[in-house]
């Protein structure tokens, strides 16, 4: 029906006679002169329609917004004076001498053109209509493009496709899992995969070496905006394979794809950096090194102060007390530093002490502060020498645990960078190394795994890592990039000691253990290599390269962020005879 798309046709098509199909984008009245944009997935064309063809030029004067058109015409340059510098296609135009209306359509309930601010919501209902804006279109091409460079480049590296259930038991991701109840087992139910951990680890053992999968993974937990229930992940795993050579692959993938898809420059070689210098630096395991504010320890230095919210942490092992300097700092109001106070209580920070540097040179006379009077000269020397304060800065304090202090502080870091315009321009990768291998939780009075069960300590000695687990590093790396975590994987335990070890550790009973992940275990005592893999999120990762502000608008059909679909009201109720036939009553809460 067409020779070409709108939006690929420039001055090399001159003169040449073009077949269109697409839809209105706008059409203008300019005094017997009829423009329309006529638009299709590659772009926008102006058409231009003149009365000497009455019966076509009639047509023409009925078409409305969103029609659907076939079109003939000329391209010719555009008028001196009339060409768009801002459009692909702007320095031609199509003469049109047929016009098909091949639809018609109502008036959208939002416009396509001149997209204004519309609510999410509305887009989401009507994500058809949303589509069709020229942002998601680009978005979206965006996507498939990484998605078959990715392949090409895995495939490339030996990596064979291959692909994994997704009516399965519970993989132990950290999230809860969606469950699918069985008709043919009543009262038994699949999950769908968080990932596909545990069957990437089995093809490894199956001998099938490098493995890669572009697949869909449901995770049923707190939402934001860079989470959705389900999400696609770029899934890789390969045999006989350390964490220098898995980093060194994956690096090099996602450099080539930056200066593929987007002519984007990354650096040469990733830098790395330790978990605990991450946390300690910026209170983060995935820092936004764009912004160049960082965390400094005080605790040594208020030990013995008079001021019980800080000397209490400090004296405590799992406490903190952290300040961070702001350069220029001491121009921020009052009213302002109640803003960040609030702001660090969403963290669980019980208040936000500071102190303002008017000039650092006259000691304690020329600072600012509510807890002077509490400090001792000493200490406050020490900390102006250890910050670096200069005339017309700010230090912000956080006194708590460990994990209030890192979440609130490291969270400030990225507000003040960003309000204070201190983000810089560009990317910056980073992986993040030796991570510990298990974290207590305190609620649960237990161990859990940081990364999964099935990620391997840098300790071989399993007698030596049940002594002291809280000890134990692991083979895991995280590869971050601007405050984002792309990606994360790690080598895998393959010795079925060590595994039993780790889930007695993690308080997986044996029964538990056989009843979870028999399988696994059991395959672990058939020849299985040393393996280990990664995980990157694509939606972040066309998030990031498309300049989105969040993986909902890479995604074709996202969910809310209370996990619904607004398009086809899903998740919706079903029948009494439907949840008979699958052995099911709802209780009275869920059912009213
Ligand atoms: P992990 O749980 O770190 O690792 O997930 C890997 C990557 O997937 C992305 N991601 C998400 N993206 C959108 N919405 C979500 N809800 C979501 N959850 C995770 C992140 C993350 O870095 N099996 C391991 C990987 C491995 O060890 O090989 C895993 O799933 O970008
Ligand atoms: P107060 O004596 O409670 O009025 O606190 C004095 C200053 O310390 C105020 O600026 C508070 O915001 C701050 N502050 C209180 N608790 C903490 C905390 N846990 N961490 C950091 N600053 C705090």
């Amino acid at each position: 029906m067409r020779t070409h798309y709108c939006g690929e046709l420039n001055r090399s098509h001159l003169d040449q006679g073009v077949e269109l199909c697409g839809w209105v984008h706008r059409r203008r009245d300019h005094g017997g002169v009829i423009f329309i944009d006529l638009r299709d997935r590659e772009g926008l064309v102006q058409l231009v329609y003149d009365p000497d063809n009455a019966e076509v030029f009639a047509t023409a004067e009925r078409v409305r917004s969103e029609y659907v058109l076939r079109i003939k015409g000329r391209v010719r340059e555009r008028p001196e004076g009339t060409t768009n510098a801002e459009l692909y296609t702007g320095e031609i135009e199509i003469l049109g001498d047929s016009l098909e209306i091949l639809n018609k359509a109502e008036t959208p309930p939002f416009q396509i053109e001149g997209y204004t601010d519309v609510g999410e919501e509305h887009r989401l209902k009507y994500r058809y209509l949303d589509l069709r804006r020229p942002e998601m279109q680009s978005r979206l091409l965006l996507r498939a493009k990484i998605t078959s460079f990715l392949r090409r480049y895995l495939e490339s590296q030996g990596f064979i496709d291959i692909e994994t259930p997704m009516l399965t038991k519970a993989t132990p991701e950290g999230a809860r899992d969606y469950l699918v109840p069985s008709r043919t087992h009543p009262g038994h139910f699949f999950s769908l995969p968080q990932s596909p951990q545990l069957f990437k680890q089995l093809l490894m053992m199956s001998g099938f070496d490098r493995y890669y999968q572009i697949v869909r993974c449901f995770r049923d937990e707190d939402l934001r905006a860079d989470r959705q229930p389900e999400f696609t992940q770029v899934d890789i795993e390969a045999s006989f394979i350390d964490e220098q050579e898995m980093m060194q692959i994956m690096e090099e993938m996602v450099r080539q794809l930056f200066q593929d898809v987007c002519q984007e420059q990354l650096a040469a070689t990733f830098p790395r950096m330790s978990y605990a210098e991450a946390m300690s630096r910026f209170g983060s395991d995935k820092p936004d090194l764009r912004i160049d504010l960082e965390l400094i320890d005080v605790g040594d230095l208020m030990r013995e102060v008079e001021f019980k919210v800080f000397s209490e942490p400090a004296q405590d092992n799992n406490g903190r007390v952290a300040m961070l300097p702001v350069p220029g700092g001491a121009k921020l109001t009052r009213k302002e530093i109640d803003e960040y106070t609030k702001f660090v209580g969403i963290y669980g920070a019980k208040g936000l002490a500071y102190i303002k540097v008017n000039d650092p040179s006259q000691g304690a006379a020329g600072l600012q502060s509510p807890i002077l009077k509490f400090l001792p000269a000493d200490v406050i020397d020490s900390l102006l020498q250890r910050s670096g304060a200069a005339a017309g800065d700010l230090l912000f304090f956080g006194a708590d645990s460990e994990t209030v202090v890192n979440e609130s502080l490291g969270a400030l870091r990225v507000k003040i960078g960003q309000d204070l315009d201190r983000v810089k321009e560009g990317w910056f990768p980073l992986w993040v190394v030796e991570f510990p291998m298990f974290e207590f939780d305190a609620k649960e009075k237990r161990w859990i795994a940081l990364h999964h069960p099935f990620t391997a300590p840098t300790v071989g000695d399993t007698a030596k890592l049940a002594e002291a687990p809280g000890n134990a590093l692991s083979r895991a790396y995280d590869l971050v990039l601007n405050g984002t975590e792309l990606g994360g994987g790690s080598i895998r335990i393959h010795s079925q000691e060590m595994q039993a070890t780790v889930f007695d550790i993690l308080g997986i009973g044996k029964e538990n253990a056989q009843e979870k992940f028999g399988f696994l275990l059991d395959a672990l005592n058939y020849g299985c290599p040393p393996h280990g893999g990664i995980a990157f999120g694509l939606d972040r990762l066309v998030m990031l390269l498309s300049g989105a502000q969040t993986i909902r608008d890479v995604m074709a059909f996202p969910k809310t962020q209370s996990a619904s679909c607004l398009l086809t009201d899903a998740p919706s109720e079903v029948t009494d005879s439907h949840l008979r036939e699958l052995g099911l009553k709802l209780r009275k809460s869920a059912a009213s």
